[in-house]
């Protein structure tokens, strides 16, 4: 999952920078002039290489490092209109965050340049902005200030962002102890009421409780209204279907499709093939009512390190990383489906029927399956996880393929079907 990052101060104040000399007063502008303009932008990381060579092999190889540079965004140029609704989607490190960060000028792209018209809010990832250290509301003011707020217009909207986050009993607790949810209600809530004329919004809303998401759900309504400009990057397809009125799909860092959100998630769900996947408005990939989240679903291979890659035979665990919102969750059931790429449904597992129901869960952790020897034989299979309430019929979070792995292929096992029974052959001679 993301790590709660330090403070992450703005590169530079948001800036207005008008694309023409006309001034639009605000209520005067029309809609359909640009407000966010996205140009030939690209983002290269670096990743590291560690090396497990001798202390001597790397003072000969002197203070150079290893690493591999790759654009995590590239190339992507969009327009998004005043007014306007936008989304973007694509797979789990498609560079969604990415985009959206040099959009809200957190990253400096190394390529391109993105052009804001109007005063920018924005929500990125979870604490994103926070102060550990420091309690709500002094978070709420130092936020609101990087914002351009002053002194005096935070006193002024104080009261009205504490009570959105409905955290007036915590507001002087130091966020550190905050659930993701406490995070994410104070976060949205002061980037809400600073007033934006854009505001960009990562996927960390789904995080918040049922009544938070109908809040701000009626919030985007009224912003909406008063024609402000949203980009929005989220999971929930259905949601984004009906909420934005165009999405562009990144996929593997590049603009993929652009258009109407109902055309770009026919293509997209033509690609990614989850629509045989049965979620309850029949296109998420997620949902739930958010009390408990899932941060990740991993696999550990037989050294017991994360990977995606095991052999038939292999001793595997299948983990679920779960993050309580607030408060704790009572007896909470946990399963998972594991289907083949081509769509079999492999196995469907969940811990009610081993009675391995805790009597209550709070904060973070994660729940381990583990499987002595895997029977998959060779191919590619996602992995479907949930946490449902003990009975089964509440869903706090169900995240369809939220680990896609591949199975290699072993030498002494089966080569046709989908399992290895693991069983072995004796024969008797002595009849002959
Ligand atoms: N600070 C960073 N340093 C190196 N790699 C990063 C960094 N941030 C993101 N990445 C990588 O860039 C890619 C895009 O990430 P991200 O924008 O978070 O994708 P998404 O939001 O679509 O899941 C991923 O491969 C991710 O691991
Ligand atoms: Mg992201």
């Amino acid at each position: 999952m993301d790590v709660l990052p330090d403070l992450v101060p703005p590169s530079r104040p948001p800036e207005v920078l008008r694309p023409d000399s006309v001034f639009l007063a605000a209520g005067t502008r029309a809609v359909g002039t640009p407000a966010v303009m996205v140009e030939n932008v690209a983002k290269r990381f670096r990743i590291y290489h560690e090396r497990n060579d001798s202390l001597k092999a790397s003072v000969m190889r002197g203070r150079r490092a290893e690493f591999e540079e790759f654009w995590a965004v590239d190339d992507v140029s969009f327009t998004v209109n005043q007014g306007e609704t936008f989304g973007i989607i694509g797979e789990n490190g498609s560079g969604k965050s990415t985009l959206l960060k040099c959009m809200a000028r957190i990253l400096r792209p190394d390529r391109g340049q993105v052009i804001v018209d109007g005063k920018l809010s924005a929500l990125l990832e979870l604490g994103a902005g926070f102060h550990q250290e420091l309690s709500g509301r002094e978070n709420v003011y130092l936020n609101g200030s990087i914002l351009g707020l002053s002194r005096k217009q935070i006193d002024d909207r104080f009261d009205d962002i504490v009570e959105f986050a409905g955290l007036e009993r915590f507001i002087d607790t130091p966020v550190k102890n905050y659930s993701s949810g406490m995070y994410v209600r104070l976060g949205f809530s002061v980037a809400i009421n600073v007033d934006p004329d854009v505001l960009l919004v990562d996927e960390v809303l789904a995080v918040g409780d049922e009544n938070f998401q109908r809040r701000c759900g009626e919030k985007f309504g009224e912003m909406q209204r008063a024609g402000k400009t949203i980009v929005i990057v989220s999971h929930g397809l259905g949601q984004m279907r009906t909420m934005c009125d165009r999405l562009a799909w990144l996929r593997n860092g590049k603009l993929e499709y652009i258009g109407e959100s109902k055309d770009v998630i026919d293509q997209y769900l033509g690609t990614v093939s989850v629509s045989r996947l049965p979620g309850h408005d029949g296109v998420s990939k997620r949902f739930g009512t958010g009390e408990v989240e899932i941060t990740a679903v991993e696999i550990l291979g037989p050294a017991g390190t994360l990977t995606t890659k095991v052999h038939t035979g292999d001793n595997v665990t299948i983990r679920i990383r779960y993050e309580v919102a607030a408060g704790r969750v009572v007896r909470p059931c946990f399963g998972f489906g594991v289907h083949r790429i081509d769509g079999l449904l492999v196995t469907g597992v969940n811990s009610r029927e081993q009675k391995a129901i805790p009597e209550f869960i709070t904060g973070e952790g994660w729940f381990d399956y583990t499987v002595k020897a895997l029977p998959l034989l060779t191919g590619t299979y996602d992995v479907s996880a949930a946490i449902q309430d003990e009975k089964c019929t509440l869903t706090y979070d169900w995240w369809f393929e939220g680990l896609r792995f591949e199975v290699l292929p072993a030498v002494v096992h089966e080569t046709e079907g989908a399992l290895s029974l693991f069983g072995s052959w004796s024969h008797d001679s002595s009849q002959n």
